[in-house]
């Protein structure tokens, strides 16, 4: 009876202890991922989206699982944030640790504060990974393998349109392109690219001409404090990034992050289009010494990351939000809005809802808004910190039609400074559903004078 009672025991908290386990700690292929993110998707209906961005060059889906309180689409005010991982094939840890989050994320939805907080304020969007042929090639090795390029022997990292150098646009490849639409498809804000072989929070730019941006060895962007920031949220929030100098015979890394550009540069990387074309503010993320550690180690991985992948997720709250609008109360798309004393190489510009996302640290700052024929404002705002509130400063602008036919352009045209290889309007957010043909309408011609102006100036 004794032993009865014992076995029913132990079998009850086996089970207890299996569900409570969850996914377990180990390296899922390309089809369990799939299968994984169908049956969250499947579980948590209302609270994911799953759909495949495009394909890698072998026809393997890349899976995005949206996570928020509206999965399927974009809300005016909800700012999109985005975790890319295993872009280098061979580098896992990202990709284990994305599935972990999307777990803890649904789990936790209305029963954890946090978690609730940000799925209701934001909206999330995980490509666990984005080099599904390169891992499927990969060796369980620490440092090489040819698993990092993709089925054509390219390194994804390196074959993005390049800001400071001009190469061809037939290059790009099939996983590459998908980003790129999935980037014009949706307004994202941040964004953290996750990789391996180095302890470190790294922050654009990337590369540099020797340019006005080159710094004492760093390729400075216009908005560098606020990627200082954003980099320090992760090390900080990580048990020992910030400590630096993580693996032997590496460089020491000041608090745990870097410029890219004074590491080490490169063209083409991912994180310099995100920013300069993308409007998206991204880091790299580097995660651990060993590309593909041991299983074992999955537990302590994720355990040392969570804090900080959910602390970074927050910061899309800094700064400032908000529409442009006429004097009709319609959105304005395309508007120029520009922060005084940040020349961007591309302004950033309102999107089909008129709207405008401008991560910046808390502080006073004059905005400008500038739209075709309409007459400029100016604005000066007193910025809080918003990721306390889970919202950034709510600002709203509302043009009038200009009286006089020339309109003025933007005071900010101090010369010496880099212009971009390519057309900032060639990366005009193009959502599926919108007609390519609304960006050749009036509006466009004006917008790109602008452009020829400051690249003659
Ligand atoms: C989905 O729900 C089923 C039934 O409750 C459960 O067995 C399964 O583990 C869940 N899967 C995930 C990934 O949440
Ligand atoms: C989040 O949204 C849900 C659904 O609307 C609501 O029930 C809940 O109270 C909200 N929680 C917080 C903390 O905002
Ligand atoms: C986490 O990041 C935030 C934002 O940068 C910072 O204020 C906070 O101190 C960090 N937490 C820890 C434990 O360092
Ligand atoms: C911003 O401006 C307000 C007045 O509008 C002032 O009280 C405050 O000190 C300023 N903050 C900074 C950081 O300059
Ligand atoms: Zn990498």
């Amino acid at each position: 009876m004794m032993i009865l009672f014992t076995l029913c025991l132990c079998l009850w908290l086996e089970a207890l202890v299996s569900t409570a386990r969850g996914l377990d700690f180990r390296y899922h292929n390309t089809v369990e991922v799939e299968q994984y993110l169908k049956a969250i998707n499947k579980n948590y209906s209302s609270l994911t989206h799953l759909h495949s961005i495009g394909k890698s060059v072998e026809g393997r889906d890349l899976w995005v699982l949206i996570l928020g309180k509206y999965p399927t689409e974009h809300k005016i005010g909800i700012p999109e944030f985005k975790y890319v991982g295993n872009m280098h094939g061979n580098e896992v840890v990202g990709r284990v640790l994305l599935l972990h989050l999307i777990e803890f994320l649904t789990q936790g939805y209305l029963s954890d504060p946090l978690v609730t907080r940000i799925l209701n304020s934001t909206r999330i969007h995980i490509l666990p990974s984005m080099n599904p042929d390169g891992f499927e090639a990969s060796t369980r090795d620490c440092m090489y393998s040819e698993g990092r390029f993709n089925k054509h022997g390219v390194d994804l990292n390196r074959n993005f349109p390049d800001a400071f150098e001009k190469d061809e646009e037939e290059k790009r490849e099939a996983e590459v392109r998908a980003v790129m639409d999935w980037l014009s498809s949706e307004p994202f804000v941040l964004s953290a690219n996750l990789h391996g072989g180095a302890v470190v929070a790294s922050y654009p730019y990337d590369n540099s001409n020797g340019g006005g941006e080159l710094q004492r060895g760093s390729s400075v962007s216009p908005d560098n404090d606020v990627f200082v920031h954003l980099a320090k949220t992760y090390s900080l929030n990580h048990t020992h990034m910030h400590k630096g100098n993580n693996c032997y015979e590496s460089k020491d890394f000041k608090e745990g992050i870097t410029n890219g550009f004074y590491w080490y540069p490169l063209s083409g990387g991912m994180q310099d289009y995100n920013y300069v074309w993308g409007q998206c503010l991204e880091i790299t993320l580097e995660l651990s010494c060993c590309k593909y550690p041991s299983e074992s180690e999955l537990p302590g991985l994720w355990a040392v990351n969570k804090p900080a992948l959910l602390a970074y997720m927050q910061q899309v709250h800094l700064g400032v939000k908000g529409q442009v609008l006429d004097s009709a109360g319609a959105p304005v798309q395309n508007a120029l809005v520009e922060v005084e004393g940040r020349r961007n190489l591309c302004p950033f510009r309102t999107d089909r809802n008129g709207e405008y996302y401008r991560l910046l640290l808390p502080g006073n700052y004059t905005v400008k808004v500038t739209a075709p024929g309409q007459e400029p404002v100016m604005k000066t705002l007193s910025v809080p910190y918003g990721p306390d509130s889970f919202s950034a400063l709510m600002h709203n602008f509302v043009l009038q039609r200009s009286s006089s036919s020339s309109t003025s352009i933007s005071s900010s045209s101090i010369p010496d400074v880099t212009h971009p290889t390519e057309s900032c309007t060639s990366m005009v957010r193009n959502p599926a559903g919108s007609h390519s043909a609304n960006l050749l309408g009036p509006g466009l011609m004006p917008s790109l004078a602008l452009t020829l102006c400051r690249l003659l100036l």
